[in-house]
């Protein structure tokens, strides 16, 4: 079996990483590892390859950035080319960026399976980009392979045949449970901050990221969450690794931060991991960390008005805090009273990467094209 994985931005290649490692034990399998070039600085891309230990992918295609349409359309263009002359038999997509789209509607368009990792979550909120992304690839996917209860719960409810929705937990943490056992090997660069939180011993601290362009492309929205932050940071010294977009649009907008808020460069996967798992809150608007702060039971306070992973918030660490300064301020007393209570989700068990090869190499649709007319 041929199967193109796919990855394309930053939170996609934590989740390519477990499943390109367990493809290795599986004889019949050619795992091939594609990579749009949507995230292409060293520091956003290259750099989680090699903290990640993911191989250097067999195609880059080197979409860049641009308008979502832009984008979207370089990445089609380019893996289109190259699905017709490799011809996978399966194209897995992961998560819900521009890359996740572009790919599984091209495969679907040359009649390859597409199998979709991390499907059926959704914020119902249609002014993200994500959630379109993740409700058009949900909508042509052969393979549902769902990480919380509601994921199911979506799919079911849009329709999907039962025997296509797979829980399996998440191979995000099959990921994060891996790099947590190699923190202490001697490859984490800590730089000066890791430096500094080793100086500091148990002092507390907060780490923070922040790039969504609903929080960060708006100067009023962004000088209220950072206004919070500049508050809590006078009680708490926060760590803040920028995402370029959003040092773009600070400086765009000339916002101040407190002296107390450690400006970062974006960090690699273990230098990120090392500093917030001891941190006292995580401040955030990233859909992973949500997850991955759950899953390690350190308290998380999600800078957003929704969430589509809402077993973070029902079972696990996550407080929503919407995008005011009133709102980030009382979330972050919620989550500190909130981490006693706080559980691992079902599932979220290292193992996840596992369970999706062992339901596509005992599918014996995969190896079958689709055939026109072919109904789900
Ligand atoms: C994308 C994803 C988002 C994900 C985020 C993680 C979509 C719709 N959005 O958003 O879901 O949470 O990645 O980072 O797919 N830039 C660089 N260097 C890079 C990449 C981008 O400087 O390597 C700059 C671009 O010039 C642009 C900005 O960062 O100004 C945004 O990049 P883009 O990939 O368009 O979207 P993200 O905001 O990163």
């Amino acid at each position: 079996m041929k199967v193109f994985l796919v990855a394309g931005a930053r939170p996609n290649f934590m989740k390519i990483a477990p499943i390109y490692r367990a493809s290795l034990a599986l004889p019949g399998v050619d795992c091939m590892i594609v990579h749009t070039g949507q995230h292409y600085d060293h520091e956003m891309s290259q750099a989680f390859f090699e903290d990640l230990e993911i191989p250097k992918p067999t195609h880059f295609l080197e979409a860049g950035s641009g308008s979502h349409a832009v984008q979207t359309a370089k990445i089609m263009v380019a893996f289109e080319k190259i699905c017709e002359s490799e011809k996978p038999d399966l194209v897995m997509v992961v998560g819900d960026v521009n890359s996740t789209l572009a790919c599984s509607i091209v495969a679907k368009k040359l009649l390859i399976k597409v199998a979709h990792v991390e499907a059926g979550l959704r914020s119902f909120d249609l002014t993200m980009p994500e959630e379109i992304n993740r409700m058009v690839t949900d909508a042509i996917s052969d393979y549902f392979f769902v990480t919380e209860e509601s994921g199911k719960l979506n799919m079911l409810r849009e329709g999907k045949p039962a025997e296509s929705v797979h829980f399996v937990g998440h191979v995000m943490i099959d990921n994060l449970l891996y790099q947590i056992g190699k923190l202490n090997d001697g490859t984490v660069n800590t730089r000066e901050l890791g430096v500094y939180k080793l100086k500091q011993g148990r002092k507390r601290y907060a780490f923070m990221t922040l790039h969504r362009p609903s929080n960060v492309d708006n100067s009023e929205t962004f000088r209220g969450i950072v206004s919070a932050l500049n508050e809590i940071a006078e009680k708490i010294p926060i760590f803040f690794p920028m995402h370029p977009r959003t040092r773009k649009m600070a400086e765009q907008f000339s916002v101040e931060f407190s002296k107390q808020i450690v400006l970062l460069p974006p960090l690699g996967f273990k230098e990120s991991l090392f500093l917030w798992k001891d941190a006292e809150v995580v401040f955030t608007d990233s859909g992973g960390l949500q997850e991955e702060t759950t899953a390690m039971g350190v308290p998380c306070v999600t800078i957003r008005e929704n969430t589509e992973r809402p077993v973070t918030v029902e079972i696990g660490s996550n407080v929503l805090a919407g995008t005011t300064r009133d709102g980030i301020l009382n979330a972050y007393k919620k989550s500190l009273s909130k981490k006693a209570r706080a559980s691992v989700p079902p599932k979220w068990d290292g193992h996840a990467a596992e369970r999706i090869w062992s339901i596509l190499t005992n599918s014996s649709q995969v190896n079958t094209k689709l055939v026109k007319g072919e109904r789900l």
